[in-house]
């Protein structure tokens, strides 16, 4: 049985005082209750450590939304994986769609930073996706195992019990225009067959793959209840508790069915 991860990615957004009120008010929303799925925050760099001091002991993790993959260095602006573990972090989502498309990421960058996060212990969350104008071309599936192959090259099979897949088409994220529960658990059964194909079966059956874009109170049970839909990586939604305590509330009832 396959943890189920609900998780929000703050971007660029909030300040200190809505982020780590945020933060505090998702800590007071779990109080008490037995979590059963794992709850994942990731605010901007600047914002980590209030974010992870405010989550306190209530069992939210906190992740970055990036890193480098070297330790240190003359790199200006980068933030290495023992900086984040440093500060408390235990995960970092990688290959996000905006770093891919914005700042031109490419596969064999998101590889190295993967690779960095896994040798130094943090929990990768590679996201993956296709644009429009791939899916309408029939190429979702093609550009999918390009995006798998590429970041995680020389992945072995024991480093992947520290990686989570992301499926977040690009067409739905932050337009309000979510996959359908169908769409959604289609690609995550064509990513699962891949990790089957590439390691065996026993390990992508272990492998968590959320889906992410638009994903909000109201359609997170249909999407979390398929069966290849381990979780959820939320954007807009996961900015109030209004909003995103839904949608963990939906991942815990559905943890416990
Ligand atoms: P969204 O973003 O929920 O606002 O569509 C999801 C994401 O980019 O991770």
């Amino acid at each position: 049985m396959r943890r189920m991860i609900i998780a929000g990615n703050w971007k660029m957004n909030t300040d200190l005082a809505s982020g780590t009120a945020l933060a505090s008010g998702l800590a007071e929303l779990v109080s008490g209750k037995e979590l059963s799925v794992d709850v994942l925050v990731c605010p901007p760099f600047p914002y980590l450590q209030a974010v992870r001091q405010a989550v306190g002991e209530s069992g939210i993790s906190v992740g970055g939304q990036n890193c480098y993959f070297e330790p240190s260095g003359a790199f200006t602006g980068e933030v290495s994986v023992g900086m984040l573990q440093d500060i408390g972090c235990d995960s970092v989502l990688l290959g996000h769609s905006e770093r891919r498309h914005i700042l031109k990421e490419c596969n064999g960058l998101i590889n190295k930073k993967t690779k960095a996060a896994i040798a130094g212990g943090l929990r990768a969350v590679l996201c993956v996706g296709e644009l429009l104008e791939e899916r309408e071309a029939g190429n979702t599936e093609a550009v999918l195992d390009e995006q798998m192959a590429g970041g995680l090259e020389d992945v072995s099979a024991e480093q992947m019990t520290q990686v989570v897949i992301a499926y977040e088409p690009v067409w739905a994220i932050g337009t309000g225009k979510t996959a359908s529960p169908e769409q959604a658990e289609q690609a995550h059964a064509h990513l699962r067959n891949w990790l089957a194909s590439r390691y065996t079966q026993e390990l992508a059956d272990s492998v968590r793959i959320l889906y992410g874009g638009s994903v909000k109170p109201g359609n997170a049970m249909e999407l979390l209840g398929q069966p290849n839909v381990d979780g959820a990586l939320v954007g807009g939604a996961s900015l109030s508790v209004e909003n995103f305590g839904p949608i963990i509330e939906a991942g815990l009832e559905i943890s416990k069915a």
